[in-house]
């Protein structure tokens, strides 16, 4: 029995701050931007989008095509959770009026957890052929205003049918382990944004790529040239950049700058105007592939590498499904990031500010986002989540 993604769907916060503005405020070159960490833009959450919202409108697509029906499990994985008990997963199951015969659960650990969501559902479905399991990462990642980490922000989600027989992308079983107790990139739960030793992060993610890998191998996993694109998480496109450079010297790969660049560069197309987007990042990155790579992938294998800091990160491989690009819905989503409200920065900066100074009371939320669902705000502690139209 062959296992994995049978659809896979995107979704954005509907607001862009266009890195150019950034530079001008901080009075460096944008290069450092567009070209050294590889992003042109950050989506920007308007006060009533959040990683509900924004789940919610990529899983709508999922069980439009698909339905509801034999979807017994929701698995939510995200690390800007909304609440400390309850799963963000039970509100996008209420907003889309999913069938009470469902299990639906949240799962942590740093941009990590939509693999392990995956791995679990692929158990689910190897126990009972007729299971159906929909994955949701849904993320906005928030660093500290003026930090280093502040253009790398973003938001984004993606939603994953996993099934037997899957029309998207078969996952193979062979898998890669890597697990750290390091504090690379964390967040106490006293605070809204994320604490990170930058540069010692590079490092963390680039020696975590090289124990799973090495563990990938030992368990005999396919070789380098068995794989023809690779998908890795990307905080920031160039850290992908990076990464693959990294493999390719452990392997030995005797590839050139450009033939490196060509195994990647597609995957990289929407992170670049997302930004990170945490769990998400790795599967948007596989969805840019699938809808930017110019060449047909019908066959070819994928190798992905999924990063969490603090750390967990996973090697593992996929190959593509014939057909897959019928499946796509390549203008949808170029649409969706076109028509993001353009932002300016001193209005990116008060949202910024805002997200502390409503914590802990009850309040409303202007009406502002442009997108199928809103989060209209909290009354006596409950997050309250509208669909629009
Ligand atoms: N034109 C072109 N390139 C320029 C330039 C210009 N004018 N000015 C600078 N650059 C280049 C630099 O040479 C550098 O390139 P290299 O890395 O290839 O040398 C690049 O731009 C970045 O410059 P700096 O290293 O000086 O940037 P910085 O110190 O201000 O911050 C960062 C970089 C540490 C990545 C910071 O953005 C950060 O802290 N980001 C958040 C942490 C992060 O994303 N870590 C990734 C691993 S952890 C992870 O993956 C989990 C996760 O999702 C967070």
């Amino acid at each position: 029995m062959t296992i994995g993604i049978s659809d896979l769907a995107f979704a954005t916060a509907h607001q862009v701050l266009d890195l150019q503005q950034l530079a001008d405020v901080q009075g460096i070159d944008v290069g450092k931007f567009y070209i050294g960490i590889g992003q042109s833009q950050m989506s920007v959450p308007t006060a009533d989008e959040d990683i509900v919202t924004m789940g919610a409108e990529a899983a709508a697509q999922i069980l439009a095509r698909h339905g509801s029906d034999g979807i017994r499990t929701l698995l939510f994985a995200t690390e800007s959770g909304i609440d400390q008990s309850k799963s963000a997963g039970v509100f996008v199951h209420g907003l889309l009026g999913m069938g009470e015969h469902c299990r639906v659960v949240e799962l942590k650990q740093a941009c990590y957890s939509a693999t392990a969501a995956l791995q679990f559902a692929l158990g689910i479905v190897a126990r009972d052929a007729s299971e159906k399991v929909l994955v949701i990462a849904s993320d906005v990642a928030r660093y500290a205003l003026d930090s280093s980490g502040e253009p790398t922000q973003g938001a984004a989600a993606v939603a994953f049918l996993v099934t037997a027989d899957p029309a998207l992308i078969e996952i193979e079983p062979v898998t890669g382990l890597h697990t750290d107790d390091i504090h690379d990139f964390w967040r106490p739960n006293y605070l809204s944004t994320a604490l990170v030793d930058g540069k010692y992060s590079l490092a963390a993610y680039l020696g975590a790529l090289e124990g799973a890998w090495n563990e990938y191998q030992s368990r005999g996993g396919f070789a380098f040239a068995e794989m023809a694109r690779f998908c890795y998480h990307q905080p920031f496109t160039k850290m992908a950049v990076k990464a693959h450079d990294r493999l390719c010297k452990i392997v030995g790969a005797d590839l050139d700058k450009d033939q490196r660049l060509a195994q990647i560069s597609a995957s990289l197309e929407l992170n670049r105007r997302t930004g990170n987007s945490y769990t998400a990042s790795i599967y948007v990155g596989l969805l840019s592939l699938l809808e930017h790579d110019d060449a047909d992938l019908a066959g070819e294998r994928i190798g992905f590498f999924s990063y969490g800091s603090g750390s967990v990160s996973e090697f593992f491989t996929g190959v593509v499904r014939p057909g897959y690009r019928e499946l796509l819905r390549t203008a949808r989503d170029a649409a969706v990031l076109d028509n993001r409200r353009p932002v300016d920065y001193p209005r990116y900066r008060a949202l910024h500010e805002s997200v502390d100074a409503v914590q802990g009371a009850d309040f409303e939320t202007a009406a502002e986002t442009t997108g199928p669902y809103r989060f209209a705000g909290v009354v006596d502690h409950v997050r309250r989540y509208e669909k629009l139209g």
